[in-house]
């Protein structure tokens, strides 16, 4: 396993307020760890706030989004300049709520994970397929094209990294997990089609595989065997301190 990675996704269940309670619990109770990175995501509104807070500590901090560019006319956009520029090392891009609710495309997406290495940000690109995908045989082959498509052109150099979180549509927020077997032969697939795209070493050295999708404390613990999953990207449970904590260490 590489340097292992938990993601705590808060989306947009918490107030100002309570998101800044909740930072202040995961870094009373986690932020010395060194040897596991841990994100915290909050919405766009916190993220500065959340910033200050784990300054000069382990922790680190994450966007749920960005967009393609870096300034210009873009309403309502966040840009990952001026993301880079508040602290923030990480962005979810591709999630598939976004997908869903905002019609986010893999061109889209694309885009947004170059912009981000251009900024020195670390995508989080969520791959997944959906409920009736799955139940007509194409989980192989809509997981192949959101990689092939959201990867297209993307040069992954020495010092940049990117994580590829495999996140079931139909396991987010439902409380189905998905079998630890089955996530294991996905991720020998996405392995399979990463080796395909880039050299050996960046494969080994610069990508971490991720799952998420109604991971708790229990059900981390039998993914923990799994040798090529390097971590979760975790929604609901990441919004109680203990059961985080019990993922976390679940690693
Ligand atoms: P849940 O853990 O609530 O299923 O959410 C997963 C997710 O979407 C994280 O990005």
């Amino acid at each position: 396993m590489k340097k292992p990675i938990i993601i705590a996704n808060w989306k947009m269940n918490l107030s100002f307020q309570k998101t800044l309670d909740l930072t202040s619990q995961v870094k009373d109770d986690l932020s010395e760890i060194k040897d596991k990175d841990i994100i915290v995501c909050p919405s766009a509104v916190a993220l500065s706030s959340v910033a200050g807070l784990i300054k000069n500590t382990n922790l680190k901090l994450g966007a749920q989004n960005v967009f393609w560019e870096e300034n210009g006319a873009y309403t309502g956009e966040t840009s990952p300049a001026v993301l880079q520029e508040i602290g923030c090392q990480y962005t979810i891009v591709g999630h598939s709520e976004r997908r869903k609710y905002l019609g986010e495309t893999n061109l889209m997406v694309n885009k947004k994970v170059n912009i981000c290495l251009e900024n020195n940000l670390t995508p989080i690109l969520c791959i997944g397929e959906t409920k009736d995908e799955r139940h007509e045989g194409l989980t192989d082959n809509v997981l192949y094209h959101q990689l092939k498509e959201c990867l297209d052109g993307v040069n992954i150099v020495d010092n940049e990294d990117i994580v590829i979180a495999y996140e079931p549509v139909w396991a987010i927020g439902s409380g189905d997990i998905a079998e630890p077997e089955e996530v294991a032969r996905v991720f020998e697939l996405i392995q399979q089609v990463l080796i395909d795209i880039y050299p050996l070493t960046v494969v080994k050295n610069n990508v971490r595989m991720v799952y998420g999708g109604s991971v708790d404390s229990d059900g981390a613990v039998g993914f923990s065997q799994l040798k090529l999953l390097d971590g979760f990207l975790v929604g609901g449970a990441s919004l109680e301190i203990n059961k985080f904590k019990e993922i976390v260490k679940s690693l």
